[in-house]
């Protein structure tokens, strides 16, 4: 290992020269304080104690002099054309996906103007920002779900969010976490700095970040309302319309960019196309249908360029916000290493032929040396399990390569196999976090807090399924056979459990009145649009069967996991045929819902043991040789197979309301979430911050089944039709 001194040195003098982006320096101010007290004393939201900072690194540093990153965003409408379709999107201060960085244990001041106009189709009005894979211990109210965590910021609107960042050192992103504004373009990068050397170093001369999205030329909102109409042919009327799938992605955009139409271009430049059909892949008239080679006959249309010295050694921060897509993303002619997996150091790792699988909420910190001969190389990456989806390129330009494409024909899709549940295991803790005898500056604390993974209290199971809700014909995904609804806008559930501690169990609704079809539901069924109350149906998934049986037959509500301070609680996660699990076998003729899904899991608030995964059915004993209890990796998101299980454990020492939820945006929002509500005595302890956005005053349920007449209402005709035979 190197000198800890001499790795800070370079970090810095890199951090000088290639790390700051303008983006995020631009909208960056800054503000140096001494002392706890004068931070609290400025004219910032400092209600909530700031904790000390001493759970992740040492005391020396929390010493260190504290700084205030006060940063200002304009959330708002434009016209964009990321991967030469022009379409609406969702920038922040003229930018799609700016950086948001930090450094570990400023205080982060963010300041969120929400400029979307009012009549922009949205399916539940308002914003609001979340920190993905940041813990958020003391501020569950800034860990920006809407809904459930606060009210979203409506248009017109502000919140100012102010924390302190007690967070591991790594990569993250922040993105919109109300309504379906992620896909229109409300994601990006958030790093964290660390403060002081970090605990385990990587040597690097410069770092570069690839954010790996999916793209469609179709509104978020008109994408999800498909989605809500009913699914069953014997519920659609001619005012709901029936259910349209979302289709695979238009694009794969690499940092914003994409180029639409790639499809076109078979393996070794012929025109047959492997995964493609015409209808999928329309290009708009006057633009070429030969990309990307062709991209210099397509005006504004463009790619990433990735340049690097030859040389020289770059950390790639590779980061998947997408909706839809697991992805490998390749290095062409380069081999990469994996450094660290959801920001925590893994034992590093050769990529298997240069690719890395990255999920919908995954990131992974890649090094790779620019040791190749001086010219352009392709970075692709392929969606997986999602046939049909085109390849995403920018191109590794080495300086002094002419400003060109790659002489190499690009990658064509269903050319990369997705890692097997064998090659994911091999991502593991790395070594120095797991050795207690190192005693370097920064290192104890952070490290056992990490290491060691403690013995499971408590293991639930939780059942994964795509249901018919009986009600109203709608498809969902259930966890347990609940398929959970947003809570009616009107007060965030946070709010409701502060002010009454006993609120889910005093809202829980027996799950023995679901246990026969076609039962009259009660108000907050999916049925009914509109709770006047503001209440709508818990439902709890606990370890006492005989007190909180899962319904039988699927139903919509607010599935919640209670968790006890202190509680280590073991999730197996099952994948189960769509259908199973005692739900509603009825089947529409034609229909096929009996195959299963990836589905990348993530929790808020933690990071969580990666304990194992596989295939088939999860069996204590069978599987118990193949799990890991040694060193495994602590993420924040983790896949479930298709066809298999993924167990997970994690430590309840953080009091607040955090989801656990699928993080590709369709399924979230067909039911694929509960909320584990932790420690609730803890809760009541905290302080609530003031000057969180005012709640609307309507209490409209916005999982309820959209009728076209009802948007029409509020958002007229434009935006939400999708024109014969796809666009
Ligand atoms: Cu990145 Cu709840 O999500």
């Amino acid at each position: 290992m190197l000198g800890r001194a001499a790795i800070t040195a370079l970090q810095l003098a890199a951090l000088a020269v290639f790390l700051v982006p303008a983006a995020a320096s631009r909208s960056m101010s800054q503000e140096t304080a001494s002392s706890e007290a004068a931070l609290s004393r400025g004219r910032l939201l400092a209600q909530v104690a700031e904790p000390p900072m001493s759970e992740i690194y040492s005391s020396e540093v929390a010493a260190a002099a504290a700084t205030v990153r006060k940063i200002r965003w304009r959330v708002h409408l434009a016209t964009g054309a990321p991967d030469c379709f022009e379409r609406p999107i969702l920038l922040v201060n003229g930018e799609l996906s700016p950086v948001l960085e930090v450094v570990q244990g400023d205080i982060l001041e963010l300041t969120v103007r929400n400029d979307i106009p009012a009549d922009y189709p949205t399916i539940d009005p308002g914003i609001s920002i979340h920190f993905h894979g940041f813990n958020m211990k003391n501020y569950p109210w800034f860990d920006g779900v809407g809904g459930i965590e606060q009210c979203p910021i409506l248009p017109g609107k502000r919140m100012t969010i102010r924390f302190r960042v007690n967070e591991m050192p790594g990569t993250y992103q922040w993105h919109g976490h109300n309504g379906a504004d992620r896909m229109d373009g409300l994601v990006g990068p958030l790093i964290v700095r660390p403060r002081g050397a970090p605990v385990v170093p990587v040597k690097y001369d410069g770092e570069r970040t690839l954010v790996l999205n999916d793209w469609w030329h179709t509104e978020a909102a008109a994408l999800a309302m498909s989605l809500n109409r009913p699914f069953d042919a014997a519920r659609v009327t001619k005012d709901s319309g029936a259910w349209a799938w979302t289709n695979n992605p238009q694009s794969l955009l690499i940092n914003g960019r994409g180029f639409y139409g790639d499809c076109a271009i078979g393996p070794g430049g012929s025109t047959a196309l492997p995964n493609c059909t015409v209808p999928q892949y329309w290009v708009p008239p006057g633009r070429s249908t030969v990309q990307p080679q062709a991209s210099a006959v397509n005006p504004g249309c463009t790619h990433t360029n990735v340049t690097v010295a030859a040389g020289k050694t770059y950390l790639f921060r590779l980061i998947s916000p997408t909706a839809l897509v697991h992805q490998s993303v390749c290095f062409e002619g380069h081999e990469v290493t994996i450094v660290a997996a959801d920001a925590v150091p893994i034992e590093p790792i050769k990529a298997p032929g240069g690719c890395v699988d990255i999920n919908s909420g995954q990131r992974y910190d890649v090094l790779l040396k620019a040791d190749q001969r001086i010219g352009n190389y392709w970075i692709y990456t392929q969606a997986q399990y999602r046939n049909g989806t085109p390849n995403g390129y920018a191109v590794l330009r080495y300086n002094r390569a002419p400003r060109k494409l790659p002489t190499t024909p690009p990658p064509q899709p269903g050319t990369v196999a997705p890692w097997t549940t064998e090659q994911t295991a091999q991502i593991v803790m790395s070594s120095v976090l797991l050795d207690s005898k190192d005693k370097s500056a920064g290192g104890g604390v952070y490290r056992t807090a990490m290491s060691k993974m403690p013995p499971a209290t408590l293991t639930m199971l939780l059942n994964i399924t795509q249901p018919l809700m009986n009600q109203t014909g709608q498809l969902r995904w259930a966890i347990n056979n609940v398929a959970m609804q947003s809570p009616p806008p009107c007060e965030a559930l946070l709010d409701l459990v502060y002010e009454n501690p006993k609120w889910f169990e005093e809202n829980v609704v027996p799950a023995s009145l679901y246990n026969k079809p076609n039962t009259a539901f009660n108000s907050s069924a999916l049925g009914v649009q509109e709770a006047k109350s503001g209440r709508i149906d818990v439902f709890l998934t606990t370890n006492d069967k005989k007190k909180n049986p899962p319904p039988i037959y699927p139903t919509a509500g607010t599935h919640v996991l209670p968790l006890k301070k202190g509680e280590v609680l073991e999730l197996v996660i099952q994948n189960l045929n769509a259908n199973s699990n005692n739900g509603d076998y009825r089947v529409p003729a034609g229909a096929n819902r009996t195959a299963q899904e990836q589905h990348p899991f993530h929790l808020h608030g933690h990071h969580f043991w990666v304990v194992g995964s596989g295939l088939g059915i999860y069996n204590a004993k069978a599987n118990a040789s193949s799990l890991n209890t040694v060193n495994p990796p602590l993420r924040d998101t983790a896949t479930l197979p298709q066809g298999g299980w993924v167990v997970i454990r994690f430590k309840a020492d953080n009091p607040g309301l955090w989801l656990l939820h699928c993080h590709l945006f369709m399924h979230q929002f067909m039911g694929q979430l509960l909320v584990v509500a932790e420690d609730i005595e803890g809760i009541q302890k905290l302080e609530r911050p003031k000057g969180l956005p005012e709640c609307p005053a309507t209490c409209v349920y916005n999982g309820a089944p959209w009728s076209n007449s009802a948007v029409q209402k509020e958002f007229g005709d434009s935006g939400f039709e999708l024109p014969a035979g796809g666009r």
